[in-house]
Order: C-alpha cells, then sequence, then structure tokens
C-alpha cells in the first residue's frame, strides 16, 4: 500500500493502482467517457482530468491511466481541473452536437448546449469497442487506425475485420453513442454490415447465438457445437 493525498485527504492506496480508481472508491465523481472498470486505460477522451503535483508542480493528468504514486497529491476540484474538463467538454461538444452521450457530459460541465435537429450516433473514437473486443471476447475483430506515417488516412477510425468477427456483438452493447448498430432480421444479426446466421435453441427453437460464436466457443472450450445449441433459458 502507499499513502496519496486527494483533496487534502490522506488515504491509502494499493500500488500500482489508478488514481481514478482511488477518487471512485472515495465516491468522488469524475467525469468519463472512454473509461470502463473492467477494460485497460486507454486515455482517450481526457475528460477525467485531475491536478497531480510532480516536482513540487502542479500538472493536468488524465486519472484513468495514471497510476498514484507513494506522497501523490491530488486535486479533483480545483478551479484550473474545472475549467480543463469544461474545455474538454465543450471540443467533443463542438465536434458531436448531436451526439447524445457527448451532450450529456458537457451539460453537465457546464456547457450551455443548443437545441440541434435529430439524434446523432457519432464515434467519438473512445475505444471501448475494441477493447471490449479485444480483452473481454479475446477475438480482437476492431482496431483502432490512428493518422501516422505511412498510414493512408485523414481521421483516425475504428477497423472492422469481417474474418475474425464472430458477431456477438459487445461492441454495440459497450459503445456509449449508438454508432455500433446492431439489427436482428428473422434468423439473421446484422453488425458492421456483416451479416451472422443466427443458432436456434433446439428445445424452444428462438434464435439466440451467432452460429460463428457458437464455432468459437466451441473451439476454445473443446465443448462440441451441439452442445452448446441450447439457449440459457433453455438449460
Ligand atoms: S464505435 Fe462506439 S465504442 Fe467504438 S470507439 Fe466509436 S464510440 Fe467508442
Ligand atoms: S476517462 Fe480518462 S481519458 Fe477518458
Amino acid at each position: 500500500m502507499v499513502t496519496i493525498v486527494i483533496d487534502g485527504h490522506k488515504v491509502k492506496a494499493k500500488e500500482s493502482s489508478t488514481i481514478l480508481e482511488n477518487t471512485q472508491e472515495l465516491n468522488i465523481d469524475i467525469p468519463t467517457l472512454c473509461h470502463h472498470t473492467d477494460l485497460s486505460p486507454f486515455g482517450a477522451c481526457r475528460l477525467c482530468a485531475v491536478e497531480v503535483k510532480t516536482n513540487g508542480k502542479w500538472q493536468l493528468a488524465t486519472s484513468c491511466n495514471t497510476p498514484v504514486e507513494h506522497e501523490m497529491e491530488i486535486r479533483t476540484d480545483s478551479d484550473l481541473v474545472k475549467e480543463s474538463r469544461k474545455l474538454t467538454a465543450e471540443l467533443l461538444y463542438y465536434k458531436y452536437p448531436t451526439t447524445e452521450a457527448v451532450r450529456e457530459v458537457a451539460r453537465k460541465l457546464g456547457v450551455q448546449t443548443g437545441e440541434e435537429k435529430g439524434e446523432g450516433h457519432d464515434c467519438i473514437l473512445c475505444g471501448l469497442c475494441v477493447r471490449t473486443c479485444r480483452e473481454i471476447v479475446g477475438v480482437s475483430a476492431l482496431t483502432f487506425q490512428d493518422r501516422g506515417r505511412g498510414r493512408d488516412i485523414d481521421e483516425p477510425k475504428i477497423e472492422f475485420d469481417p474474418n475474425t468477427c464472430i458477431g456477438c456483438g459487445s461492441c454495440a452493447y459497450v459503445c456509449p453513442t449508438g454508432y455500433v448498430k446492431m439489427e436482428a432480421v428473422d434468423d439473421k444479426r446484422i453488425i458492421w454490415n456483416k451479416v451472422f446466421k443466427m443458432a436456434a435453441c433446439k428445445v424452444c427453437g428462438r434464435f439466440f447465438a451467432p452460429e460463428d460464436q457458437l464455432r468459437y466457443i466451441s473451439r476454445i472450450t473443446d465443448v462440441p457445437f451441439s452442445e452448446l445449441t441450447t439457449c440459457t433459458s433453455c438449460r
């Protein structure tokens, strides 16, 4: 354990835990858009800014991916912190003015939001889908493509690999903006424009999972495919 100081209070913290993990334990409200407790930190949205004293000087840091150090001093509610979060929210709002997840966080941080028409479902590049696919599902059908040397793209984007995707839909569940659409049509599921054939439960007949997903589970668990074709309600 190490000792840290959050807003003037000394607290014990686990070594290599993040600032955000510790503030959450203390029920300190810090806005986040790209953070999920079950996923590795990504540090993309910068809404979780706090101030950290480094070499005697206060500096802004993203709390979700900054590990604590012994005797670290942290401010979560200073004027600079509030200003930084509001500015970040403003920039996000100007970029994605009709996307509700962005509007909500912007309003919460004091940004005046207008009455934009329609509801947007922009990709805000939070990376939650990419990390869920890789770290929870273990598939890596989504990758984050950033601008960079030798990369012929104007804007960062999420790339989908149809040959790897098993159609589980985890990315659609975790996406905070509704950008990832998942549709069910008869015995088909459509996601990232790829059509998956759904398996019917051999007891109740309900279409409950893509065949590709069951094949994947069968492969990694050695359970025969035929034993996986009963839905959870009928087991
Ligand atoms: S598709 Fe959704 S979850 Fe994935 S990066 Fe974009 S906003 Fe985030
Ligand atoms: S929650 Fe920390 S950068 Fe997004």
